[in-house]
């Protein structure tokens, strides 16, 4: 079944950007003048995807008003003769259907998947983690999408390969090497201490689930930091059905941090000559 729908949780209070996330989400902070939310988006749509689930809570609604027609600044930059720009809002207000569900208590990446699971019904799904922008030629979901048809089995999970002494901050497979860049899931981890990491395969936020996810979903205790965990539903699932790895290809940045989100910056900054210049100049003056 071709894969339609992705969840992407967004309910996350980001205090690893306050103050900023204050009063802003912190996935409507841009990078140059893109808001976060709308580089993942961009991913799952150019990958396919028709339908956007976002899992989000209170104070969040410029989520979903961000992926909104925009009548009054449409009309607004067409009578300015702002044509380029008109075309522009009303591409990002049309491109995708968006629904939104709430997760009224903030109880752990696999409670907010589990939220989804209405406007999910027995379709497979995507999800992607806002905190983690790949970029590459293929998109990164769409290189699980295309693994999932290929496999026709219960899930796909991204990896990418860590230093061992960065484990704890990612879930960490355990598998058996099928070929190159995929593995077979035997176990998962979340976030173990580098001498309890059965290897430096990192989930780098993307995966594919078919809707059996939610019966093991239902199944979770709560775990580390006392929260679902969505590794742990994936543990389970693996242990008694078909759940793949797949390395991802591309660039992975880790726009949660804000080491991340400064590389992300100057990465897609320096795209254009002008700004890689005024980067460079300003390396040399300030630092
Ligand atoms: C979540 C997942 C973790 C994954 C990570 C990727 O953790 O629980 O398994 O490796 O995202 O960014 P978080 O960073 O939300 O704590």
């Amino acid at each position: 079944m071709k894969i339609k729908k992705a969840v992407i949780p967004v309910a996350g209070k980001g205090t690893r950007f306050l103050p900023a996330t204050k009063e802003i989400p912190k996935e409507m902070i841009p990078i140059l003048n893109i808001p976060m939310i709308s580089i993942v988006v961009e991913e799952a749509v150019k990958a396919g995807i028709t339908e956007i689930i976002f899992v989000n809570s209170r104070g969040k609604e410029s989520i979903e008003n961000y992926f909104d027609r925009n009548l009054s600044l449409e009309s607004f930059l067409k009578e300015a003769d702002k044509n380029d720009q008109e075309l522009l809002i009303k591409n990002i207000g049309t491109k995708v259907e968006v629904l939104s569900v709430r997760q009224k208590e903030q109880l752990g990446l696999g409670h907010a998947i589990n939220c989804a699971r209405p406007l999910i019904g027995d379709e497979p799904f995507a999800v992607l983690l806002g905190d983690d922008i790949m970029d590459g030629e293929v998109p990164g979901i769409k290189q699980l999408m295309d693994k999932h048809e290929e496999l026709d089995c219960s899930g796909v999970i991204g990896l990418f390969e860590v230093p061992k002494d960065e484990t704890s901050k990612y879930g960490i497979i355990e598998g058996d090497i099928k070929s190159e860049g995929l593995y077979k899931l035997k176990s998962m981890v979340e976030k173990p201490l580098p001498d309890d990491a059965p290897s430096n395969l990192a989930v780098p936020g993307r995966y594919v689930f078919s809707s059996e996810i939610f019966e093991y979903l239902d199944k979770i205790p709560r775990g580390v930091g006392g929260e679902y965990q969505l590794t742990d539903a994936i543990k389970l699932m693996a242990e008694e059905k078909d759940v793949f790895g797949a390395v991802l290809e591309g660039t992975r940045f880790d726009t949660g941090s804000m080491e991340g989100y400064l590389e992300a910056t100057i990465a897609y900054a320096a795209r254009d000559e002008k700004l890689k210049k005024v980067i460079l100049d300003s390396v040399k003056k300030y630092t």
